[in-house]
C-alpha cells in the first residue's frame, strides 16, 4: 500500500490573531507544520509530499532546506483550492486510482496509530473516508439572538479531522465538479458526499486538534510534551 500527501498550509490564520501564521508558529523546537508533516516523514507507505503556500510565502524556504524531498504548489483564496493546486501538482505521476491523504498544516499533534488505523482500515474501502471524533458536548441549535431552539440529539454526529483518504481521480472530479458549481467544500468529505458516494468514518483521537485560537496552541504543546516523554 502506498498514497500521496496534500498539505494545504496557504492560510493566514485570521482567528489565531497573530503576525506570523499559524502553521508557523514554534512549538517545542519546530514549528507547526514540521509537526504535521513528522508522522508523514515518518511513513514508508507515503510516497511524495505537496505542501500547498501563499504566493512569496518568507517562512518556508528555510524549513524547505531541513526537509527537503517535498513538492510545493501555489495556494488558493480557499482551503479547497489550496488542495486542488495541491493535487494537480502530483498531475503525470500518480493514477487515478492512487490513494491521497490531505491534512490540515494546523493538526500537529496526530497519533501515529490514528494515521495507521485510517490507512489501514481504508486501503479496501471502495470511496475512502477520514478521521473523526464523536461529538461530546451537548449541542444546542439557537434561534436569533442566541436563543435556544433545541437540543440536537448528538448521537451519530461527528467532528470531521484530517487525514481525510480518497482516490487521486475522484477526489479531482469531486473538487472539480465543487468548484465549478460555485460550492465551497470545508473538507475533502463534503466534496465527495456532493458526488453521492458515502465516505468511512474511521474513529480518530481528540487529541488530533487544529490549532484555530491561540488557546489551542497550549493544549498542542502540552500533547506533544507528553508524546515526547
Ligand atoms: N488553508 C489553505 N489555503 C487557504 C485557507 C486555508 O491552505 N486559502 C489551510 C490552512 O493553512 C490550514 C488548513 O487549510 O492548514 C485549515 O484551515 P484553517 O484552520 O481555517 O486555517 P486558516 O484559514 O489559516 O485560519 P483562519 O480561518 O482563522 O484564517
Ligand atoms: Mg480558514
Amino acid at each position: 500500500m502506498r498514497y500521496w500527501l496534500i498539505v494545504p498550509a496557504a492560510g493566514v490564520g485570521r482567528r489565531f490573531g497573530e503576525q506570523t501564521p499559524k502553521q508557523y508558529v514554534p512549538l517545542h523546537g519546530r514549528t507547526l507544520l514540521e509537526w504535521s508533516l513528522a508522522p508523514f516523514r515518518a511513513d514508508s507507505r507515503c510516497t511524495g509530499i505537496v505542501v500547498a503556500l501563499a504566493a512569496g510565502d518568507p517562512h518556508w524556504p528555510a524549513i524547505a532546506r531541513k526537509l527537503g524531498n517535498v513538492t510545493v504548489a501555489p495556494g488558493g483564496a480557499e482551503r479547497s483550492h489550496s488542495v486542488r493546486n495541491g493535487l494537480a501538482a502530483l498531475q503525470g505521476q500518480v493514477a487515478a486510482s492512487d490513494w491521497v491523504l490531505v491534512h490540515d498544516a494546523a493538526r500537529p499533534c496526530l497519533p501515529a496509530a490514528d494515521l495507521n488505523r485510517l490507512v489501514e482500515r481504508l486501503d479496501s474501502h471502495p470511496v475512502g473516508g477520514l478521521l473523526a471524533a464523536p461529538a461530546a458536548d451537548t449541542l444546542k441549535a439557537t434561534g436569533e439572538d442566541l436563543q435556544v431552539v433545541r437540543t440536537v440529539d448528538r448521537s451519530g454526529l461527528w467532528r470531521a479531522l484530517t487525514p481525510q483518504m480518497f482516490r487521486y481521480g475522484r477526489l479531482c472530479e469531486a473538487l472539480d465538479a465543487a468548484l465549478a458549481s460555485g460550492r465551497l467544500p470545508t473538507d475533502e468529505s463534503q466534496a465527495i458526499e456532493w458526488l453521492g458516494d458515502h465516505p468511512q468514518i474511521v474513529a480518530g483521537s481528540a487529541a488530533n486538534l487544529k490549532v484555530t485560537s491561540p488557546e489551542d496552541l497550549l493544549v498542542a504543546a502540552a500533547l506533544l510534551q507528553e508524546t515526547r516523554a
